[in-house]
């Protein structure tokens, strides 16, 4: 039995920092792990310009453990009246490494978000030109279409149009749950892409419900059924390039979680790693976990692959049933458990 993995070390296509103190209570949790991370924007108010990006950036750099060595790689948050030569101006000074999609009203802090893809169609023309990815949250949310149908029914209406009307535009299709999703992603080019979080390896729709509501498996997009879940494990476990980690950790305090309108998200940076490393395991595929967590997405980014190495060893994780950060409490995703790897630090 395999004892230890060293593999390149990992970066995490897709991650929530927060802002203020919670930044400075959960960043080292991501730079512990991950060498770069791609930073979601759904701030209050949202990150929409070069200069709010470029802000951002500098805040998670003060409050980040230099020691770490972590690199925040930013993103637009695009609104119906985005100006296209913002977005271009932010990717040719650096600041922009992709633009995310937010249909408004799909989840935390989207209330900004577009309410008709034609709205940005001049956004993504440039986009295209250039070559800088989209990140799409995949959801429509129309009250009159089922929480668990959203996915697919986005991939029918919205991202088959795109695709079509930009068919060089990079895309990638962010913490897919869904059958539709893997099909869809493998059925298309090299420019389609998607990532997958940990806990929708590890948890279907139960999880959301078990032995009463359980808020800390609520996360958007939903858990699906276990159909489902078994074709992103061997998505991700395929060793395709289509497929990368990308962790959606999304903190939030428990008392916005266990609250009668509890917020979307799972807090699954602490131990995101020991956590694909179960999956992988499970499936009889960690020789396949450096290429899906290190490899694929600097690839499809264009991006330089790291040279660092990290290990992980067959040593139990013990996941404490809460963190108190600073003044907030967070659960952690597998809280209470034991996991059978641990990241050397
Ligand atoms: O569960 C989620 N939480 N999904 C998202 O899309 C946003 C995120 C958050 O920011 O809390
Ligand atoms: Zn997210």
């Amino acid at each position: 039995m395999i004892q230890s993995l060293v593999i390149r070390r990992p970066d995490d296509w897709h991650v929530h920092l927060r802002d203020g103190d919670m930044l400075g209570d959960v960043v080292n949790f991501t730079a512990r792990q991950f060498a770069r991370a791609i930073i979601m924007p759904n701030l209050t108010p949202p990150v929409t310009t070069v200069d709010a990006a470029r802000a951002y950036r500098s805040r998670i750099l003060e409050a980040v453990d230099e020691k770490l060595n972590f690199k925040p790689l930013m993103t637009a948050y695009l609104t119906d009246d985005m100006d296209p030569e913002e977005i271009r101006r932010g990717a040719d000074e650096g600041v922009f490494t992709a633009a995310k999609l937010y249909p408004a009203n799909a989840t935390t802090n989207s209330a900004a978000g577009v309410t008709d893809i034609k709205n940005i169609y001049p956004v993504l023309m440039i986009m295209a030109e250039i070559g800088l990815p989209l990140l799409v949250h995949g959801e429509v949310t129309h009250s009159d279409v089922d929480i668990f149908d959203r996915e697919a029914r986005f991939i029918e209406d919205v991202l088959a149009l795109v695709i079509k009307d930009f068919p060089e535009l990079k895309i990638v299709f962010e913490h897919i749950t869904t059958t539709e999703a893997v099909e869809f992603v493998n059925s298309h080019g090299a420019n389609i892409a998607a990532t997958i979080t940990p806990h929708h390896l590890e948890i279907n729709r139960n999880a959301i419900f078990q032995g009463g509501i359980n808020p800390h498996n609520y996360c958007l997009p939903i858990a699906k059924r276990e159909i489902h879940r078994l074709a992103l494990r061997q998505a991700a476990t395929s060793g395709s390039s289509k497929f990368f980690l990308g962790t959606d950790t999304a903190p939030h305090p428990v008392a916005a979680k266990e609250s009668a309108c509890g917020c979307a998200g799972i807090f699954n940076a602490p131990y995101a790693l020991e956590s694909y490393a179960k999956t992988f395991e499970e499936e009889d595929a960690l020789d396949k976990l450096e290429g899906f967590a290190s490899e694929h997405g600097p690839r499809f980014y264009g991006l330089p692959l790291n040279e660092e190495k990290i290990t992980l060893e067959r040593k139990a994780s013990k996941v404490p049933e809460k963190l108190t950060l600073g003044e907030t409490d967070i659960i952690p995703f597998h809280a209470g458990t034991t996991l059978n790897w641990s990241l050397v630090v």
